[in-house]
């Protein structure tokens, strides 16, 4: 005991000192009234200056932890003395001796946690080694984050207006982030009028949140297929059932769109109109104005995930469905800047109707009060300064060097039947039907060469076995090749 402690150089180590005590106090290691060690033999034990322990001496008796009695020395208080089942933990066979206070969680969780659980691809997901070749991430590349003008932003904002940001803000989001991107939406053509912004952290919460206030009639939703995991994963969390319907190579096939909207109701449609997750297609501007027809007509919400829009690189721009919607209020926009900007800030947004915004507003508020207003607050002073626009055209050159070049490697490399992706951050490649790219994933891994298999992103667990996901923002360009070579041998060897 005490000659054991370790001391870590980046914290203060009365501070380690006090924890160390801590912890031999909560365990039972030293018990109530028992007398500690003088400052100068603790000193000596722990090989630490005499000074350092008569501050953690100080501090443990200011939290209760010890008392001092003058001549005598200083002594563990009773109360804060371990309890039984702090050592029973210590004691058990198992590690732990069942003394009523064990819980079996599995048989106490919720359908929700349940299927969470169950939906979880992280916790099930690919494996990639350390030093192989991974195309399974769609994140942008931090090497192209420009930190130091994240830095002056940071440092410029809170000398404004630090307290305020410390504290309680509003549900709804920093204002002066809310007047930003509905400026920044106005300039994607979005008539405003009648229309209002909730901050989220992220698309994910936003769309949890928008789930959590439609109410459910039919019990269906209605989206491309294949599309968004998470989207997917969160409308069967809120008991959906989901129908997807095919992608053509301008986006959703409206023939099949019209078919499953006559054959019944639909709560809600979700729809990834820009780089689309996974097949990276843009749906053609005459599709959005078809596809917003048919399901306004039958008065069925749209979800519009707006998440990738910025990632263009050639063609001209196309509006979202929000813009093309006019003052229509069924379409509710759901943005974020995690592929374009950074995704640890977590800050997203709906534009939609003004009354459901209020309602959104108010769920919110009832999960999270609000997203960090240092977050957004740093997006915001972020972007007023101006680096957006630079740091996307950086961005974009960047990612369009990949993006051909992992174009052209699959061409060159692949035996594929079909690529898609008109932009973004990732590729979509279908194989022949013979080949199920969860084989060819199992013996590229061998070689050090990862990807996301295409099954993931289909409604029904069977679809898309033969296709599979390349995100290459944050692969080297000779990594790219070399990769995509690998994949193209492996499959060819597999084909036979
Ligand atoms: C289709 C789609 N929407 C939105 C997002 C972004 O989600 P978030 O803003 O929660 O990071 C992603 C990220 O991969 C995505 O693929």
């Amino acid at each position: 005991m005490y000659a054991d402690i370790k001391i870590a150089d980046d914290r203060p180590v009365y501070i380690q000192v006090k924890d160390y005590m801590k912890r031999l106090i909560r365990r039972g290691a030293l018990q109530g009234d028992q007398k500690l060690p003088s400052t100068r033999e603790l000193s000596a034990l722990m090989k630490i200056s005499r000074n350092t322990v008569v501050t953690a001496y100080n501090e443990l008796e200011e939290e209760g932890y010890i008392y001092a009695v003058q001549g005598k020395g200083n002594f563990v208080a009773p109360g804060a003395a371990g309890n039984v089942s702090e050592l029973s933990y210590e004691e058990g066979e198992s590690g732990f001796e069942d003394d009523g206070g064990h819980i079996d969680w599995r048989q106490r969780i919720s359908r929700y946690a349940s299927e969470a659980e169950r939906l979880d691809l992280m916790k099930r997901g690919i494996r990639a080694e350390k030093g192989s070749i991974s195309f399974t991430s769609i994140a942008p590349d931090e090497k192209l984050f420009d930190l130091h003008n994240v830095k002056r932003a940071f440092m410029d904002r809170m000398s404004i207006e630090g307290e305020v940001l410390l504290n309680y803000g509003y549900a709804k989001g920093y204002k002066p982030l809310i007047d930003f991107l509905l400026r920044y939406m106005e300039n994607k053509g979005v008539d405003l009028t009648g229309k209002d912004i909730l901050i989220t952290n992220g698309f994910t919460e936003g769309f949890d949140i928008v789930l959590s206030a439609l109410g459910k009639s039919s019990g269906r939703a209605i989206c491309e297929n294949p599309t968004h995991n998470t989207a997917l994963k969160n409308m069967k969390l809120h008991g959906y059932s989901i129908t997807g319907v095919d992608m053509e190579a301008d986006g959703i096939d409206l023939k099949r769109l019209e078919t499953e909207l006559d054959s019944g109701e639909f709560d809600l449609a979700y729809l990834v109109p820009s780089y689309h997750n996974p097949t990276g297609i843009v749906m053609s501007p005459e599709k959005r104005i078809e596809t917003i027809r048919l399901l306004s007509s039958r008065g069925i919400p749209i979800i519009e995930d707006g998440f990738n829009e910025e990632l263009r690189y050639s063609g001209s721009h196309v509006a979202p469905l929000i813009a093309s919607a006019g003052r229509s209020n069924n379409v509710i926009y759901l943005g974020s800047y995690s592929k374009i900007l950074f995704p640890g800030l977590r800050v997203g947004w709906v534009l939609a109707d003004k009354e459901l915004i209020g309602y959104l507003e108010s769920i919110k508020r009832s999960r999270t009060i609000h997203t960090s207003t240092l977050d957004q607050s740093l997006l915001y002073q972020y972007l007023h300064n101006g680096n957006f626009e630079k740091y996307l055209k950086r961005a974009k050159a960047e990612y369009k060097r990949k993006y051909e070049l992992a174009i052209e490697s699959c061409k060159a490399y692949l035996p594929l039947r079909k690529l898609s992706g008109d932009g973004g951050l990732h590729l979509f490649i279908e194989f022949d039907e013979t080949l199920p790219t969860r084989i060819l994933l199992e013996a590229c891994t061998r070689k050090g060469v990862v990807f996301t298999p295409g099954d993931n992103f289909y409604v029904e667990e069977g679809q898309g076995r033969h296709t599979m996901r390349l995100g290459f923002s944050r692969v080297a360009d000779e990594q790219i090749v070399q990769g995509i070579r690998i994949i193209g041998d492996t499959a060819r060897e597999l084909m036979g």
